[in-house]
């Protein structure tokens, strides 16, 4: 068994006042937003991992079919002695990587959600001798710094979580991600495809309701840490497709008009009949754009894989 640490980057304090913060601004502002990071409580994650098991849900299956089939591919173009992972939720689909990675020493999965990655970490760590297992619990987008662990580098940012980043958010992120990168190091992206509108909202409003249970869940994290009072049967999950922008939107609509009060914020907030609050966008790419925002930041596309069904793409772009 190989050691298995657990570093928070980000204090109890730093969480809780980073929510208290987003609920404000979300939930005053017009329209009413919510960041997607506060879905992943212990609830949260469990849910999104039911959401990957889902008939409706391609984007795991399709990665991981990338994985099995091309990850000796990426080891062969970057030997890496560290992979860190970015939102590494369950780890599940980077067993392809770390099985492929022979002369790995570090894995450094990062993510808000301290319950994945100690559930994920512990499994690898125990299954993995000669891997040291450093589990950061951090916000990906708020500064990250990384420990000093053996190069070269391979930094992994799986299962399309870059669309859940605002336009803004993507470009200052990949700045602050080659920022982190040294001559010798890559970046290996995933990004889900634009394709037919009814498979992507089909994704995103599964029959199960497992996705509507996930969207709700945002609203138990506000009730339970900041004491609010929301009745989540009293909004409706909604996704659509959003064809200017290319992303998928999840919103909450209220089903009446009501008034909602956060007491850790001394606010009470109002709701229309069918007003929504977006709590999510999931944006789809194209080869071009993924290529152009890459190289926005310094980072230039040097491999892309796709699934054999095109609906899911893998990039590699190595720092020279
Ligand atoms: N990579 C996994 C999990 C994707 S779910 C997969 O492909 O299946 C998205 C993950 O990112 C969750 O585990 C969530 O907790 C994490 N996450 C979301 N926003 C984050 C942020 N700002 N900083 C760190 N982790 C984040
Ligand atoms: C984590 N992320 C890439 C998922 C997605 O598809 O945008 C989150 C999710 N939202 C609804 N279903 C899954």
């Amino acid at each position: 068994m190989s050691p298995f640490r657990l570093t928070r980057i980000l204090p109890e304090d730093a969480t809780a006042a980073a929510l208290r913060a987003d609920v404000r601004e979300g939930l005053t502002a017009d329209p009413k937003t919510l960041p997607p990071k506060w879905f992943y409580d212990a609830h949260g994650s469990e849910l999104f991992e039911r959401i990957t098991e889902l008939p409706e849900y391609y984007p795991t299956r399709a990665e991981r079919e990338i994985l099995a089939d091309r990850s000796g591919e990426i080891a062969a173009a970057l030997p890496a002695r560290t992979l860190v992972e970015l939102g590494s939720g369950s780890s599940e689909k980077t067993r392809y990587l770390l099985d492929s990675l022979t002369g790995l020493r570090s894995y450094l999965p990062v993510d808000v959600s301290e319950s994945a990655l100690r559930q994920a970490g512990q499994a690898l760590a125990a299954e993995r001798p000669g891997t040291e297992v450093h589990a950061l619990v951090a916000d990906f987008t708020a500064g990250l710094a990384l420990p000093d662990t053996p190069g070269p580098r391979l930094l992994a940012f799986l299962g399309g979580t870059i669309g859940n980043l605002l336009p803004a958010e993507r470009a200052a992120f990949l700045t602050a991600v080659r920022a982190l990168l040294s001559p010798g190091d890559a970046l290996l992206l995933g990004t889900d495809l634009v394709k037919d509108e009814d498979v992507l909202v089909r994704a995103y409003d599964d029959a199960a309701g497992v996705t509507a249970a996930f969207n709700k869940n945002v609203l138990a994290v506000v009730n339970r840490e900041l004491g609010a009072d929301f009745d989540p049967d009293s909004f409706e999950h909604v996704a659509l497709w959003n064809a200017d922008e290319e992303w998928i939107e999840m919103r909450l609509r209220s089903r009446a008009a009501q008034t909602v009060k956060v007491p850790a914020l001394d606010l009470a907030v109002h709701f229309e009949a069918g007003e929504e609050v977006r709590t999510e966008v999931s944006a789809k790419f194209r080869e071009d754009r993924v290529a152009s925002e890459l190289a926005s930041a310094g980072l230039e596309l040097a491999r892309w894989w796709t699934d054999r069904e095109n609906r899911f793409a893998l990039s590699l772009s190595v720092v020279r």
